[in-house]
This record gives C-alpha cells, sequence and structure tokens, in this order.
C-alpha cells in the first residue's frame, strides 16, 4: 500500500497484491530454492512440536499451501489442523496436501485478522509464517492479542517472519534484502524485480526488542527466539502464556 505520497504504508494486501495469490510459480520458487529459510524454520517449528508429546491441536494462519506445514507435523501427535487464509486457490491447494497427515483437519477462508477475533474454540499451537510483516504495529498486536485470548495455558504461538536489526531503519533492512539479488540465481531479472516491488511495497519488518514487546503487550510472559536465518533477514520466535 502506498500513501497519497507515493510512500510504502503497512496495512493489509488484498488477494489480488498478494505475491502468493499472484504468483504462485514465483511463490514456490522462493520455496523450493530455500530463499526465505523456510527449511530452518519450519525444522524448529518440527522440533517444539515433537517436545510437546501429548496430542495437540494446529492453528496455521495463513496457511497457503500448508506443504512445509505438512512436512513439519509428519510424525507428530498432532490431533486437529485448522488452516486459515484468505485465498481459495491457496486453500485448495492445502486441503489436498492435509490427507498425508492422517488427522482431523479443516479450513477457514478468509482474512485472519477477524477469524482470529471472533475463534470461540481453544488452540495448543498456533503458527504463523511470513504473514505478518504487512500489518502495521498496532495491527500486528491485535492479531497477536486475539491468539493469547485462544491459546491454552500450556500453548506456544510461533512467528516465522521479517525481522530488523536494533535500531535497523525499513530502508536499511530493504538494502539488505536487496543486496541477496546474486544469490537467488534461479529468478529471472523479471522476477526479481517483481519480488521486490512486492517486498519494497507491502513488508515491514519489526525488531527483536519490538517483537519482545509486542508479546509482553498482547499477554504473553515468555518470549524465546528459536532460529535466525543465515541471511539475517527473518526470525522465528516463540511466545508463551
Ligand atoms: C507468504 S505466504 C506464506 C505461506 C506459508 N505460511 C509459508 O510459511 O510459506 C502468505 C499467505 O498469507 C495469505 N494471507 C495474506 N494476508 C492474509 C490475511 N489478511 N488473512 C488470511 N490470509 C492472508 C496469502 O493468501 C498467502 O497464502
Amino acid at each position: 500500500m502506498v500513501d497519497p505520497d507515493g510512500r510504502a504504508v503497512p496495512g493489509a494486501i488484498s488477494p489480488s497484491q498478494d505475491l502468493f495469490v499472484n504468483s504462485w510459480d514465483v511463490y514456490r520458487k522462493m520455496v523450493d530454492n530455500d530463499y526465505l529459510s523456510h527449511r530452518g524454520a519450519y525444522a524448529a517449528l518440527r522440533s517444539v512440536l515433537l517436545e510437546r508429546g501429548s496430542p495437540f491441536s494446529f492453528i496455521d494462519v495463513a496457511c497457503g499451501d500448508a506443504g512445509m506445514s505438512v512436512q513439519a507435523l509428519a510424525g507428530t501427535p498432532v490431533r486437529e489442523y485448522v488452516g486459515i487464509d484468505i485465498s481459495q486457490d491457496a486453500i485448495s491447494r492445502a486441503r489436498a496436501a492435509l490427507p498425508a497427515l492422517g488427522c482431523t483437519h479443516r479450513f477457514c477462508l478468509g482474512d485472519f485478522r477477524e477469524l482470529l477475533s471472533g475463534w470461540s474454540s481453544d488452540a495448543d499451537v498456533v503458527w504463523i509464517g511470513l504473514s505478518l510483516h504487512h500489518l502495521a504495529l498496532e495491527e500486528k498486536g491485535k492479531v497477536m492479542s486475539a491468539v493469547r485470548r485462544i491459546l491454552q495455558p500450556a500453548g506456544h504461538f510461533l512467528v516465522y517472519d521479517e525481522s530488523c536489526l536494533e535500531n535497523e531503519t525499513r530502508s536499511d533492512w530493504l538494502a539488505r534484502w536487496d543486496a541477496q539479488e546474486s544469490s537467488w540465481s534461479a529468478y529471472t531479472p523479471e522476477e526479481w524485480r517483481y519480488v521486490c516491488s512486492h517486498v519494497h511495497g507491502s513488508d515491514f519488518p519489526e525488531s527483536e526488542p519490538t517483537w519482545r514487546k509486542l508479546g509482553k503487550d498482547s499477554g504473553f510472559s515468555r518470549f524465546s527466539k528459536l532460529y535466525e536465518s543465515s541471511s539475517n533477514l527473518f526470525s522465528l520466535y516463540c511466545f508463551q502464556p
């Protein structure tokens, strides 16, 4: 989103603006080439799930095609999977992937901000992968408070998202993002420009102290960082009641 002067401002992006919806193949290429360090993040998620031991319910917020989530959940005692996404196409793909897990599963089509604020059942684990960064700080806090409200006392809320260094500005973070160009060798120059224009227009990373404060202000008592991408652009945070 941009303001009248053409500056990027945070806010929900419409499905038609979303990179994932707009160009599935471009997004898949990022995942398959591990450009966003999905493998490390989802391996860390899997470790948490295996350590929990007992059967748990799992909400996959902004699930996309759920491909990485299914890999992380395979062989864990997941009892119920719920996927939320605003894109029907993403949900259709996720729906095709879920039977492999052999657990109860369902999907909710819609905006996670509205769906979570009206959510009526409890959850053991809530996961949101690479999808809070489009929101302004206050909106991120509202989503986190909604998750805190539904999370069981022994629950885990895990957020894998863009993380800037302490005192780093958004434009400094974007400069580090842009510096990846030579390593994204699977991308054509057009695809790289397309991704960059999406990131420059819609992404709003937060620093670790800000993520920590968001957690505290949303009512979480415990905060930890479980993983950091080798690029230092993304981190996985765990919030617990
Ligand atoms: C970058 S993909 C992330 C997919 C997956 N979680 C991952 O880790 O790769 C973003 C996903 O969030 C969905 N999305 C974006 N904004 C949303 C919103 N406000 N409510 C629900 N889904 C949303 C998009 O449709 C897309 O599937």
